[in-house]
């Protein structure tokens, strides 16, 4: 007889071993989700990553499948055995087996998986790469081109069709630079300075991560890759290389002023002002820059407000504390910034 909470605890039972097969599909879709962009490769070394991708899901698929048929006639036999309808399987029959399948075949796989991997791994930027340095810091990215005297953040141009050799740094703690439709991954590590070659085939936007739990934000350490012609990056990088645009009207002005004269300039630079700060990412073109916050916002003046007057409530954990200002200064500084591009 059951009593009512052991038939409380069955049906829980039952519930959980109809939701265990849903929570596997829903980590198995995030899975995937988040391992698409690898699976839609837009440059050579975005694509060895893939080759060898599917090479191991092909294999493991394929080992899959001979280890359950072999179980299972495995098992027919034993059945057939013990009703004394066949013969009482021999140990030394399996052994040829054994070796087959136990010591051969595992060793012919890796050794294949070994060789596409190196084979398709990692490249060697040539002398005509594109060299960009990216630090790491809790939690956004600090983005310098060294041949053009720029210096951004969270967003790195690239030309199409030219390998780009990226030189990476931290000086807090490890992060992890991934943008998967162009690269594998690689680590930001303090005391060292680590190399990833990316290149995009085609123009466009792609997505990167910081892969490597780094704190409580890390989750939001985003970035974009632009990917464009060499005539537009080029425009680009002198444009990014001019100091930031002097304001001409009267808001503007007030909002620089204001930016000035507050505590911003304490952790901002804005080239061709007296705010020279690196601590945090460089505003003198912030208003060219698609995204806020490391990627994580769009940049609108409704964001950015939102931004300035509330960071902890945006993104919390990150560096930058609440701007106290009375809604005029905001305006003010909002239209400032907005002129930066
Ligand atoms: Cu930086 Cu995770």
């Amino acid at each position: 007889m059951s009593s009512p909470s052991g038939g409380r605890a069955g049906r829980a039972g039952a519930r959980r071993r109809r939701l265990g097969p849903l929570a596997c599909l829903a980590a198995a879709a995030t899975t995937f989700a988040a391992c698409g962009g690898a699976l839609d490769p837009q440059g050579p070394d975005a694509g060895g990553v893939a080759v060898v991708w599917w090479l191991m899901f092909g294999i493991g698929t394929a080992v899959y499948v001979v280890v359950l048929v072999t179980l299972g006639l495995a098992l027919r036999r034993g059945r057939l055995a013990e009703r004394g309808d066949g013969r009482r399987p021999s140990r030394v029959a399996g052994m040829p087996l054994l070796l087959v399948g136990g010591v051969a075949a595992p060793a012919l796989v890796l050794v294949w998986l070994t060789t596409t991997t190196a084979v398709m791994g990692p490249r060697e930027a040539g002398d005509d790469a594109l060299r960009i340095q990216v630090e790491g810091r809790r939690f956004w990215w600090h983005v310098t081109y060294p041949d053009g005297d720029v210096i951004t953040a969270n967003e790195i141009h690239i030309p199409t069709d030219r390998t780009v050799e990226i030189e990476l740094t931290s000086d807090d703690v490890i992060h992890s630079f991934w943008v998967p439709q162009l690269a594998g991954k690689v680590d930001l590590i303090p005391g060292r300075t680590n190399d990833i070659v990316i290149e995009a085939d085609e123009p466009g936007e792609y997505e990167g991560v910081c892969a490597e739990f780094c704190g409580i934000a890390h989750a939001q350490m985003r970035f974009l890759v632009i990917a464009e012609p060499p005539g537009e990056f080029e425009d680009w990088l002198a444009g990014q290389a001019e100091p930031a645009v002097e304001p001409t009207d009267e808001l503007a002005l007030r909002g620089r002023e204001a930016f000035l004269g507050s505590s911003c300039v304490y952790c901002h630079r804005i080239e061709g002002t007296n705010a020279t700060s690196d601590f945090g990412p460089d505003l003198t073109h912030l208003a060219s820059r698609r995204t806020l916050a490391a990627g994580i916002i769009p940049n609108t003046p409704g964001d950015l407000a939102g931004w300035i007057v509330d960071p902890q409530h945006v993104k919390p954990g990150n560096a930058m504390p609440a701007m106290r200002l009375e809604p005029d200064q905001l305006q003010a500084l909002l239209a400032y910034l907005g002129r930066l591009e």
